[in-house]
C-alpha cells in the first residue's frame, strides 16, 4: 500500500481524477470500478473538467460500479444509478450501455450475473474506492469476509446515519439493504485507487493503512492488494503515525 498525501480535499480529489485519466489515455478501453459517496462528487467534478478540457475521454471506457441500495427503482434520485448518470456518466462521453451499476431485481441482476460481466468485461482494470467511518469499503460492513463476493448485505447503522444526508437527513428513511461487490472482488482489480478526505476519516485511515488486518475493519483487506495507493488529504491522514 502506497500513500500520497495532498494538502487539502480539492486538491487530493484533483489528484485522483488524473491517475484515473491517466489510466484511461494509456489504455483507452479500460474498465473502471467505480464508487459514489461525498468524496467521490468532487473526485468526477474534477474528471468532468479534465473531460470538458479535452483531457481524457470515456468512449471506450466500461464501468462498474461498487454498490447500491435495494428497494430503491433505478430512476429514484437517491439511488447510485442516478446519482452516477448525474455526477458523471451524463457529463462524458461514455457509452451508457456500458456503465453497471448492480441491482437486487429485474433481467441480469444479482450477485453472481454482476460478477460475470465484470468476467465478461475482461475485469476491472483501476478499482476506485472510498472508506466509509466504520472501515467498510464498498458495502463490506465490519465483519464482511474477505472472501465475500457480490451479494446483498444488511446496512450498518453507522452507515446509515453516515448517508443519511441524501435522505434529508432522515436515518430511517436510508434503506435497511443493498448489494455491493464482496471484498475479494475488489481485491480482483489489477489497481486500487482509495480516496479518503476530511477529519472524520482520519481515525479510520490510520487503523486501515497502519492494520492489524481484521474483518472489524473491511479496508484492511487492502494489505493484501499488490498495487493499492490512497490519496489523502492532510486532514484525513492526521493520525497516520
Ligand atoms: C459508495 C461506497 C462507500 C463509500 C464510503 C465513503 O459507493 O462504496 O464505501 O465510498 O461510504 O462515503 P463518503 O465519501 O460519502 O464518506
Amino acid at each position: 500500500m502506497q500513500i500520497v498525501i495532498r494538502p487539502d480535499r480539492n486538491t487530493a480529489c484533483a489528484t485522483a481524477a488524473s491517475l484515473i485519466a491517466s489510466q484511461l489515455n494509456t489504455k483507452p478501453a479500460s474498465v473502471l470500478g467505480l464508487a459514489t459517496g461525498r468524496t467521490m462528487e468532487s473526485v468526477y467534478d474534477a474528471l468532468v473538467d479534465l473531460h470538458e478540457a479535452g483531457a481524457v475521454g470515456f468512449s471506450a471506457a466500461t464501468s462498474f460500479n461498487l454498490d447500491e441500495y435495494l428497494a430503491i427503482a433505478p430512476d429514484d434520485p437517491r439511488s447510485y444509478r442516478s446519482t452516477m448518470d448525474r455526477l458523471l456518466f451524463d457529463r462524458n462521453d461514455i457509452d451508457l450501455a456500458r456503465t453497471h451499476v448492480p441491482h437486487g431485481s429485474g433481467p441480469g441482476s444479482g450477485g453472481a450475473a454482476y460478477e460475470a460481466l465484470i468476467r465478461d468485461a475482461g475485469g476491472i482494470d483501476l478499482q476506485l474506492l472510498g472508506i466509509g467511518e466504520n472501515g467498510h469499503i464498498g458495502f463490506n460492513e465490519p465483519l464482511s469476509s474477505f472472501a465475500s463476493r457480490t451479494r446483498e448485505v444488511t446496512l450498518a447503522p453507522a452507515t446509515r446515519r453516515q448517508n443519511a444526508a441524501l435522505f434529508d437527513g432522515d436515518e430511517d428513511a436510508v434503506p435497511k439493504r443493498a448489494i455491493t461487490m464482496g471484498i475479494a472482488t475488489v481485491l480482483e482489480a489489477r489497481r486500487i485507487l482509495l480516496v479518503v478526505t476530511g477529519r472524520a476519516k482520519a481515525g479510520i485511515l490510520a487503523r486501515a493503512v497502519e492494520g492489524p488486518v481484521t474483518a472489524m475493519i473491511g479496508a484492511t483487506a487492502l494489505h493484501f492488494h499488490p498495487d493499492c495507493l490512497v490519496v489523502a488529504d492532510e486532514d484525513a491522514a492526521g493520525n497516520l503515525a
